[in-house]
Formats: structure tokens, sequence, C-alpha cells
């Protein structure tokens, strides 16, 4: 049984145990694309930092102190063959990591908007390299789950979180359409950056909703677009060039998915127009980045011609349920 199932009470523990079997099995697999993870990693798996520091905007683990040279050059490889890094940024062992994303300055827009992560349980819906969830242990919380489906996101936070050791924090190779397994498991679940990638937003809103415990609390994030209307744009193949984006809704729009999705106190606690401030290309990120995907003439259009993205933040809650006398059983 992987061991995240002893802090959820979920009916389905024997059926989750075998897909995680499943997914490790694949995992394991001595297969090319894998064995460049594999390896340097089974060579590398004893080092331990010394210093962790998940307070601020850098995600710090270890000191370049903790590693002997030759180390630290392995530890720099098996970090290169981890690119290209999305989140951060992070320091691992001395080596700083510049990523693609800016990942403090959405963290920093939720934390106005956090319920007391302190003992609580907690999902990261495709969590990743586990950015997220390392500023989240510094809340305290008693346990972190993060859903993420792709080989080299699990590679990457297996590894930072072997190096920092943080024992409350897992991560297992699943997407949100999983969570149905878990049914009221959550006190909290973040769902950053996935709805607009979802074909079914409002499937993906009821699978939230249907995994957060009563009186828990959804921090949802996503792409969108800017305008008063509940609408979505449904571009015909990609949107900013990403051909897996399918809706990306105005903040109103959210706001009725959310609510015909069941959640209760919904509240739009940020929203902002996307900037090449925050997403661009660096050393550990070499493709091409936010500047290639909007029209150079009209920065308020992306490259085919839409509506620029925005990011819009919602909370919203499950309600507990009512108690209430039944009819049926009236006192004679
Ligand atoms: C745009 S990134 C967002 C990452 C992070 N949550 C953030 O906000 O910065 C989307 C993430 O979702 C993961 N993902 C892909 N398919 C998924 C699925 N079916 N369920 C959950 N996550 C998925 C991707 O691998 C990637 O890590």
């Amino acid at each position: 049984m992987p061991p995240y199932l002893d802090f959820l009470p979920t009916a389905l523990k024997n059926t989750i145990t075998r897909l995680h079997e499943e997914k490790q099995a694949w995992i394991n697999q001595p297969k090319k694309g894998f064995l460049r993870y594999q390896e340097p990693i089974a060579k590398l798996s004893h080092l331990r930092a010394s210093l962790l520091d998940l307070s601020g905007d850098v995600v710090r683990i270890g000191n370049r102190a903790d590693l002997n040279d030759a180390e630290h050059e392995q530890v720099l490889r098996l970090l290169r063959t981890f690119m290209p890094w999305r989140k951060g940024p992070f320091s691992i062992f001395g080596t700083e990591i510049d990523a693609e994303w800016q990942s403090w300055r959405k963290w920093n827009r939720l934390l106005p908007a956090l319920p007391d992560l302190k003992d609580k349980v907690i999902a990261d819906v495709g969590c990743n390299n586990g950015y997220y969830m390392f500023r989240m242990a510094a809340h305290a919380p008693k346990m972190v789950l993060g859903f993420e489906p792709y080989a080299q996101h699990y590679f990457t936070f297996s590894t930072l979180n072997r190096f920092a050791g943080v024992e409350n924090l897992f991560i297992d190779l699943l997407g949100i359409e999983h969570l149905p397994l878990f049914p009221d498991c959550f006190d909290v679940i973040f769902c950053l950056g996935i709805l607009y990638h979802r074909p079914s937003p409002i499937d993906a809103l009821r699978e939230l909703h249907m995994a957060l415990k009563p009186g828990g609390c959804l921090l949802l994030e996503s792409q969108g677009i800017s305008g008063e209307e509940p609408v979505a744009l449904f571009p015909e193949k990609t949107y900013a060039k990403v051909p897996g984006t399918w809706f990306v809704p105005t903040a109103s729009c959210l706001h009725n998915w959310l609510m015909r999705s069941g959640f209760t106190d919904i509240e739009c606690f940020c929203q902002h127009p996307m900037s090449s401030e925050e997403q661009r290309r660096t050393d550990w990120m070499l493709f091409e980045s936010y500047q290639d995907f909007i029209d150079k003439m009209n920065p308020m259009r992306t490259i085919e011609g839409h509506p620029a993205p925005w990011r819009i933040f919602f909370k919203a809650g499950k309600t507990q349920p009512k108690s209430y006398a039944c009819p049926l059983r009236q006192k004679s």
C-alpha cells in the first residue's frame, strides 16, 4: 500500500494500491527514456541536504559544502537531465536553477487567500516538480500528495525530496481523473494551471469537488481571458501555441462553472494579465516561452490572434451536509 494512504479515509485503498503498483512497475522499467534518470539517481540517492529553507521565493535544498567536487559535478549533470525546468526557482546543493516560471509570484498571490494549512491533508493536482508542495511544507501540513502523471516531473520531485527528506510530502503518477478514487479525502486541494488543459472542465471541477472533505477548500488557478461576460474561448487548434488548451474562460464564466459543479463560498481573489517577466526562457529552459507566444506587434493578442492570456484565481468551498429531520419520521 502506498504510504500516503495512511492519511486518507478512502474505501478504495485496494484499487489505489493496484493502480500505484502498476504505475511503479511502469516507472521502474529499465527503458531508454527512463534510464537517463534512473542510473544517476541510483548513484546519488545517498546524498542528504544539511539545510532546508522552504520559506523564501527560492526553494533551498542543501549547501555547496554538503558535497565534494565529484558529487557536485554529478548532481549538476543530473539536474541538467531534468531540463526543461518549468517551475522554480530552486537552489540545490548550491546550484541555482532559474526555471521558466517565476513560480514564487503565483505562490505570493495565493498566500492572502490560503486557509490555515497546519495539520491539513492536502492534494496538489498537477504538481509538476513539486515547487508548490515544498512551499506548502513550510506551513506544517499533515501531508501533501502530489498528483502528477508525467515521468520527468515524477523523477524530478522524487530526487529533490530524496535530498530534502521531507517525510510528509508524497507524489504518485496519478491525474486529476483519478480523484474519484479519493472521495471526501482532502481538507485543501490546489489545482493550479490545469483546468484549461481539460477537455471537460465541468467534469474536472466535479472530480475536485468529490475529493474535497465537506468543509474543505479548493484553491483554483487557471489561464483565462479578460472580460465581463460569462464566456470561454475555444481555440480551433492552439492557444498561445499550446495545442492541449481547450476552454479559456473569463472570471465570471469560471465562477459559474464552480457554482454549477457544486462549490459554495466562491471568491475570485486575484486576476492579472500574464507577462514575460513571469514566464521566460532561461538557461534551464531553452525552448520558446511567453514572448514567442504573443503577437509582437500587439501584445494584447496571442500569436493566433486570440485575446492574450490572463491568470485567474478562485477560492471555493464544499458545504458540510445539513442535518435535518426526515419528514417521513414524524412523531405519532
Ligand atoms: C501548466 S502545468 C502547471 C503546474 C503547476 N501546478 C503550476 O501551476 O505551476 C500542468 C501540469 O499538469 C500536469 N498534468 C498533465 N496531465 C495531467 C492530468 N491528467 N492530471 C493532473 N495533472 C496533469 C503536467 O504534467 C504539468 O505538470
